[in-house]
């Protein structure tokens, strides 16, 4: 049976930050390739006319990648408005009347988890729930109970195969060449187990704060922001056996699998900081111990993975802005001596942003007498940043009923059972001056063999 294009998008939280920064440019740029024929209906509390949300779609595209003309115009002919509280009726009343004829309506909530229960209500008494998918925003849950509390009451309203949680990482153009590349090459997977990997770190910097969101950060943090969701999802990708079927199902489970096998986080294996001048921001308490920072090891348990340590960190105000994966190989003689100060051994560096590169650092002996060798990388390949944005990929595939590059269920409440332990103040927030790779004391704890790779601007 093939599965139904949707026929309208219906996104919930219109006039939001979300919708500024991401949807609308996600939307011009399916236009532009020829990828929206559908109605898009935007809802929201604002008492705005089709006018005004038009003019903050214009706005959007100026600050966020720029307006195309032609595509714009094509948008601008698919918009609608609809303002209305969630809780009330008449606001679905409103939409159902305004789907018409539509079957198959995709419903995206850019909205706080909080609202979705409203939101699903509303949706399912007016039959706009029926045949419909629906999107759902990170982040989803604040910890493992109220991640299955949200699944459950999404589960009153729409099966599995109709929900489709957004982890914008997972739709990144390098997280997808990750996979493909591990895929591809029969000659990296006889290499990829602890038989001869030592330990892997990612780092995911950012050189600036937290951008006026200070509200949001408070609720959140960096392990709730980005780990739980962004870093444990790139360590599965990385680390999960590789899809036997091509069908959608087979990569999540094969992801849900390697997070199911990930051990719960021992608070002595984490540190968290917090930049110098984060209490100071719109939003946050002035003796706030949210963490701005955080540095942990992680563990597989399984044959593949037993004994390999994987050290994650991510910041905020940090020296500068990329992600990028370090596999560090085992030494293999001491006959080959390093040069001082290069003890590195092979390993592969994929860096996630903001460019996509795939790295194998090689080391090959330097002419002369000795067996000195210097280190090499190879650059297996190297193309400028996202040519589709996540949002747009992802938006596409909810349209076209593609979950591979979603969350399930299964895979976010095993992501929210691994952090859980350390959610929270259960351990000190250690203060960092802003432009520092972290507090001080991330130099001693939970620190990789041979030290952190600190990814270039
Ligand atoms: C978001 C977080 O999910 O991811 C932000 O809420 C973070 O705090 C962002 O800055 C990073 O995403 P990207 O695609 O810019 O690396």
């Amino acid at each position: 049976m093939t599965t139904p294009h949707s026929d309208a998008l219906v996104f919930f939280g219109a006039t939001g930050d979300l919708a500024y920064k991401k949807i609308f440019p996600a939307l011009q740029a399916m236009i532009r390739r020829g990828h929206l024929e559908m109605p898009v209906i935007g809802i929201a509390s604002s008492r705005w006319s089709l006018e005004q949300f038009v003019d903050r779609a214009r706005a959007s595209l100026n600050d966020h990648g720029g307006l195309d003309a032609g595509a714009f115009a094509k948008l601008c002919g698919r918009l609608r408005y609809i303002h209305g509280d969630y809780r009330d009726k008449t606001t679905f009343a409103k939409l159902r009347e305004i789907l018409g004829n539509v079957e198959h309506p995709l419903h995206y909530l850019a909205i706080p988890g909080s609202l979705f229960s409203e939101v699903a209500d509303g949706l399912a008494n007016s039959g706009c729930a029926r045949n419909a998918r629906v999107v759902v925003e990170k982040p989803f849950g604040r910890d493992l109970v109220s991640a299955r509390e949200l699944n459950a009451t999404l589960h009153r309203f729409f099966p599995e195969d109709a929900i489709f949680r957004i982890d914008h990482y997972l739709g990144k153009e390098s997280v997808q060449n990750l996979i493909y590349f591990r895929c591809a090459n029969p000659f990296l997977e006889a290499a990829w187990s602890n038989a001869h990997i030592e330990s892997v770190q990612i780092t995911m910097a950012e050189n600036f704060g937290v951008a006026g969101r200070g509200k949001f950060y408070e609720e959140v943090g960096a392990i709730r922001d980005v780990v739980q969701n962004h870093m444990l999802q790139v360590v599965a990708c990385l680390t999960m056996e590789l899809p036997a079927a091509p069908e959608h199902e087979a990569l999540r489970d094969e992801r849900g699998r390697l997070l199911q096998s990930m051990r719960t986080l021992d608070p002595a294996e984490v540190v968290r900081g917090q930049f110098r001048g984060y209490r100071q921001e719109a939003g946050v308490a002035p003796d706030s111990h949210v963490e701005t920072y955080a540095q942990l090891r992680l563990h597989i348990d399984s044959p593949r993975w037993n004994g390999v340590p994987f050290y994650v960190r991510s910041g905020k105000c940090l020296p500068v802005t990329a992600t990028e994966i370090l596999v560090r190989f085992k030494r293999l003689s001491p006959l080959a001596i390093d040069d001082p100060g290069t003890r590195l051994s092979n390993y592969y560096r994929f860096r996630l942003s903001p460019e996509v590169v795939i790295a194998l650092g090689t080391k090959v002996k330097r002419p002369g007498e000795q067996m000195v060798g210097e280190r090499i990388e190879l650059v297996a390949r190297h193309q400028s940043a996202d040519d589709i944005g996540p949002y747009e990929r992802l938006l596409g595939d909810a349209a076209a009923g593609d979950a591979t590059l979603f969350a399930r269920e299964d895979s976010v409440e095993a992501a929210w059972r691994v952090v859980d332990p350390v959610l929270g103040n259960k351990t000190t927030v250690l203060s960092y001056a802003p432009g520092t790779w972290g507090p001080s004391e991330v130099n001693r704890r939970v620190v990789p063999p041979d030290g952190w790779h600190d990814p270039d601007s």
